[in-house]
């Protein structure tokens, strides 16, 4: 069986990468798979973050999933700290994970910066929860932008060490699925820096609740080239801001670069531009003004947490009890 596991942490605004690299593959996988969607709440706090923020951004991914399309009848869709399996098995593999590996992520290099000493041991331990996250539900894949790649090649390696150390073939090996036009979309103001929450400059992202006029703006701010658009993928990919919206444009508008690319090669950015905000317009409109309205009616989605909590743990619990004996560790039961 195939089973899809995936999240996202309820920190800041949703953004254009977290919708095209993640949640928009989500739904077009949704009826292959048995799919399992979790708003990573327990990752948010590897930094500080406001008590009453923190509630209120888990409920606000919860509805953008979703307005997004994310069937919450066929997929289960959960905050990560209501079902304990997931810190319980993270000590767990977190035993038999080398430091080497996680002296690897680059991640983390990121965001500990200069401050490494400072960083806290959450952050550096976070793959270590990510990977606990996905095999405790025994994924075989995991739909993610190409920034989560590693860390899910991590998952892998760590099911692997236990595979091996207790001898049999436990966890399956999570593979991740990457696709689409858009899997790394860059900063509307600069194409080679990453579009992320982080970043203060309101003019880099779009967000997922932007409305009609703010879309528009932020698109005609973009930064360009003064060339035109070219006539070859090779030729836009020398141009990284160029390509970043072509790439934009192709997903939204379900079509390949190439495709895209043939309906605009030679025109001027101004015309480019107007289309570019009419597809996100489009979409991005309508999932923010369903979001807008989910988000009036909180017990609804306090309701699917909760059903989908109890839907998570009954297929987490059993795998944790399992590797409770496989690992040795005595039980209430025994
Ligand atoms: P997070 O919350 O940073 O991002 C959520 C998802 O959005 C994707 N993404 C992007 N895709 C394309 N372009 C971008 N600029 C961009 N920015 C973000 C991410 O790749 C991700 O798919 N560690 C994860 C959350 C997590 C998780 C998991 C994911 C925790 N446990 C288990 C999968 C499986 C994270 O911080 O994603």
């Amino acid at each position: 069986m195939n089973r899809i596991f995936s999240g996202i942490q309820p920190t800041g605004n949703l953004h254009l990468g977290n919708y095209l690299g993640a949640i928009r593959n989500w739904v077009a996988l949704q009826h292959d798979y048995e799919c399992i969607f979790c708003i990573v709440d327990l990752h948010a706090l590897t930094v500080p973050q406001d008590p009453a923020e923190l509630r209120a951004a888990t409920r606000e991914v919860t509805a953008a999933y979703i307005a997004a399309g994310v069937d919450p009848e066929h997929c289960i869709i959960f905050n990560q700290s209501m079902v304990t399996a997931h810190s319980e098995l993270a000590w767990i593999l977190s035993c038999l994970t080398p430091l080497g590996w996680l002296n690897r992520m680059t991640q983390f290099k990121e965001k500990a910066g200069k401050q490494r000493e400072m960083a806290g041991l959450g952050l550096y331990a976070y793959p270590v929860l990510m990977a606990a996250d996905i095999i405790g539900y025994k994924a075989t894949h995991v739909p993610v932008g190409e920034d989560q790649k590693q860390h899910v090649e991590l998952a892998r390696d760590i099911a692997g060490a236990f595979n091996r150390r207790y001898e049999r073939d436990f966890f399956p090996l999570p593979e991740p699925q990457i696709f689409g036009e858009a899997t790394r979309v860059m900063s509307l103001r600069d194409g080679t820096k990453k579009m992320s929450k982080s970043d203060t400059s309101d003019y880099s992202r779009l967000n997922m609740t932007d409305d009609a006029d703010t879309i528009a703006l932020k698109v005609r701010r973009a930064k360009t080239d003064p060339e035109p658009l070219p006539d070859t993928i090779a030729a836009l990919e020398k141009r990284p801001e160029a390509d970043n919206l072509v790439g934009i444009y192709a997903a939204l508008a379900d079509l390949t670069r190439e495709q895209a690319l043939a309906r605009f090669a030679g025109k001027n950015f101004s015309t480019f531009k107007e289309e570019l905000s009419a597809v996100a317009v489009e979409v991005l409109g309508k999932i923010g003004g369903e979001m807008r309205r989910l988000m009036v009616e909180m017990d609804h989605i306090d309701a699917i947490l909760h059903q989908g909590a109890e839907r998570a743990s009954a297929i987490a619990i059993p795998i944790l009890r399992e590797v409770q004996d496989i690992t040795g560790l005595l039980r209430p039961e025994h």
